[in-house]
């Protein structure tokens, strides 16, 4: 099966940037650079995210996890070279078919430039992004020295994409000196490396004022968006409900194609909605039985990563749950804290409430559950 896996080196120390902590670790909008670039790599051509972090980094490194399962981190070396190495040969025993090797000091990767990548390794071994020259480039010795012709020059970006096999044989064979990029390495072996366009959003946070830049661009560049959401499942037979990605013993169970929890349909909905996005339905049609039974986490998380991917966070978001029975109060902090562990934010960011319907209507009947939700969403002007 083609397995395509993403290296991020995030071993280094910062030292150009500076401060205690290694530039991978310090907030960027009050995450850990590292981790915003993680959300970037949320891709649906994306099997399998591995980090290769510095020694003693381990307890850096389990603050970005935020509710993701990450496999254990690998272990980098004393140049970036040694830290993409020492990953590639982590996963020789598996071997994957592709490999993005990416900077963890580059948080705003966009989904196009993995398409392009991706695509470009169907005709090359090898394919980097690429950006022209526009400033003039001059030799500096001691003063300012003539101007060096850069029609024929690029900037060479990452993620660098690669056949993994072609990558780790050109690693293992490498005998030049320190090399501050993959593609280096992949044509002195030999390798054709493919061009395709780049992005202006992966440039590198390497200076301390570049982490203000990102800062500014984050913040000023997100509006908030509100988006709702409204469901209803009927009671059947059975012995417990789902809701709230939490099971509540019950005399009887929801009835749907799904685990039928309304909750989190409710709130899955109102992450779409704020983006436009469409409907459950449309994402995972009730007529497709691989979502017979499907724990509802699954949809929730699938709306959480495209707001990631269009570069967008969760503010906020709030549910209604409408219903006589089951008692709700016992259930609300366990439901808060597994919404705010799938949508990977502190649960003051999320809110369960319940209500009643006086016994009237079919809620008040008993016939069936109701949820409502609402989430605010902060996403690019452009998006
Ligand atoms: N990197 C790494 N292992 C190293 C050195 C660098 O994994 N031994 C990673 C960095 O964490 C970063 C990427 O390679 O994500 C690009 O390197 P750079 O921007 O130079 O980061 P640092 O080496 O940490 O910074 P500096 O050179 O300023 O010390
Ligand atoms: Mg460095």
């Amino acid at each position: 099966m083609a397995r395509t896996v993403a290296l991020v080196v995030a071993a280094g120390s910062g030292s150009r940037t500076g401060g205690e902590t290694p530039k991978q670790y310090r907030k960027l909008a009050g995450r850990p650079l590292l981790a915003h670039a993680l959300d970037r790599l949320d891709h649906p051509r994306i099997d399998e995210v591995r980090v290769v972090i510095g020694a003693g980094q381990e307890e850096a490194f389990a603050t970005i996890e935020e509710g993701r399962t990450l496999p254990s981190p690998i272990i980098g070396g004393v140049t970036r070279q040694d830290s993409v190495r020492n990953g590639l040969e982590a996963l020789a025993g598996s071997a994957p078919e592709r490999i993005l090797i990416h900077d963890a000091a580059r948080p705003f990767l966009p989904a196009g430039v993995i398409d392009r990548l991706l695509d470009a390794l169907d005709d090359a071994p090898g394919a980097v992004p690429v950006l022209p020259v526009v400033d003039t480039l001059a030799r500096r010795n001691g003063a300012l020295g003539e101007a060096v012709p850069r029609a024929d020059l690029i900037r060479v970006q990452t993620p660098q994409a690669f056949r993994f096999d072609a990558i780790l044989a050109a690693h293992r064979g490498w005998n030049g000196g320190d090399a501050t990029d993959d593609a280096q390495v992949a044509r002195a072996a030999g390798l054709n490396v493919a061009m395709v366009t780049g992005d202006p959003a992966l440039e590198k946070l390497t200076y301390d004022e570049d982490f203000a830049r990102a800062e500014a661009m984050l913040t000023e560049r997100l509006a908030p968006r509100t988006g709702l959401g409204f469901d209803v499942h009927a009671f059947g037979p059975g012995e417990s409900v789902w809701l709230g990605g939490v099971e509540i013993a019950h005399d009887r169970a929801l009835i749907g194609h799904s685990d039928a929890d309304v909750v989190l349909h409710a709130l899955t909905d109102a992450l779409l909605g704020a983006l436009g996005a469409g409907d459950i339905g449309d994402h995972f049609p009730p007529s497709d039985p691989k979502w017979r039974g499907a724990p509802s986490a699954l949809f929730l998380e699938h709306a959480r990563d495209l707001v990631a991917r269009a570069g967008g966070r969760i503010a906020h978001c709030d549910v209604t749950i409408i219903c006589e029975m089951p008692r709700i109060g016992p259930h609300r902090d366990a439901m808060r804290a597994r919404i705010a562990a799938l949508l990977r934010l502190t649960v003051s960011r999320v809110s369960v409430k319940a209500t009643t319907t006086e016994r009237l209507g079919f809620t008040g009947r008993g016939e069936g559950i109701a949820a409502q939700a609402i989430a605010t969403v902060l996403l690019p002007e452009s998006a």
